[in-house]
């Protein structure tokens, strides 16, 4: 599989979403989703938008929307964004009360379903509850804001899920967050990361286009280069 760019529009222009979608949207090369951050103030301290405006935005755009919802009581409030139209929707575990039952909704709903730990949150009292996962979101922040520093120790939990995905006992892609750009990428990469949400490295370079196109292909170089991927992880989807 080719690594996956998922621009984070919490570092665009607000006022003109669509146009800031548009400007990292290129068949074959652009972005492959579109990770869209829900902050309800509460789970982390930052607001930003909600279901009326990925509505819209699901309107205005072809490519798959990666909803990534830091909210509480995710168990109320996912499925609608699944319900609408979004391609993947990303709970945190540290906020759902019932996640197995939570994946199954998101999924009947007709989404991918997706769990994401906070650095300080370790991956094994998770293992299970992710066989019913699509996604696994890794973040290497502490989720609220754009333009932080990378964590690299969360790639520890990255080797693991990579392994837990190569020997068949999860069959989640594995996705990080925060903190990614042309100096990061590299190392993510070899650790066995599948997607990449890159924010202010695509919202923040002159050219969003290319810094995407430029992330994409170091993560392959890295991927390439570590050589651990198995024969599957190099050719295109
Ligand atoms: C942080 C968000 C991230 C953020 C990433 O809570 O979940 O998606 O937008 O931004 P960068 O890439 O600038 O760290
Ligand atoms: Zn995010």
């Amino acid at each position: 599989m080719r690594p996956l760019i998922a621009p984070s529009i919490l570092n665009a222009d607000f006022a003109r979403l669509a146009d800031e979608i548009a400007a990292v949207t290129e068949p074959g090369e652009g972005a492959d989703w579109v990770h869209v951050d829900v902050m309800d103030g509460h789970f982390v301290p930052n607001l930003t938008l909600g279901l009326p405006v990925v509505q819209s935005l699901l309107a205005a755009t072809e490519l798959p929307l990666d909803c990534h919802l830091m909210i509480e009581n995710p168990d109320r409030w996912a499925v609608g964004y699944a319900e609408s139209g979004a391609y993947n929707v990303t709970v945190h575990a540290e906020a759902a009360a019932d996640p197995v039952a939570l994946a199954k909704d998101l999924r009947a709903a007709g989404a991918r379903a997706g769990l994401s730990i906070k650095p300080g949150t370790p991956l094994e009292p998770h293992v299970e509850t992710l066989r019913h996962y699509d996604t696994l979101l890794v973040m290497s922040v502490e989720p609220g804001f754009g333009g932080q520093g990378f964590i690299p120790d969360v790639l520890d939990k990255v080797r693991t899920a990579r392994r837990l995905v190569d020997t068949g006992h999860l069959t989640v892609l594995v996705e990080i967050d925060g903190g990614i750009n042309a100096d990061t990428i590299a190392a993510a990469a070899e650790a066995g990361v599948d997607c990449f949400v890159a924010g202010s490295a695509v919202y923040g370079a002159d050219d969003p286009a290319r810094a995407v196109r430029a992330l994409r292909e170091r993560a392959r170089a890295a991927s390439r280069r570590d050589g651990a991927d198995g024969p599957d992880r190099d050719a295109t989807p």
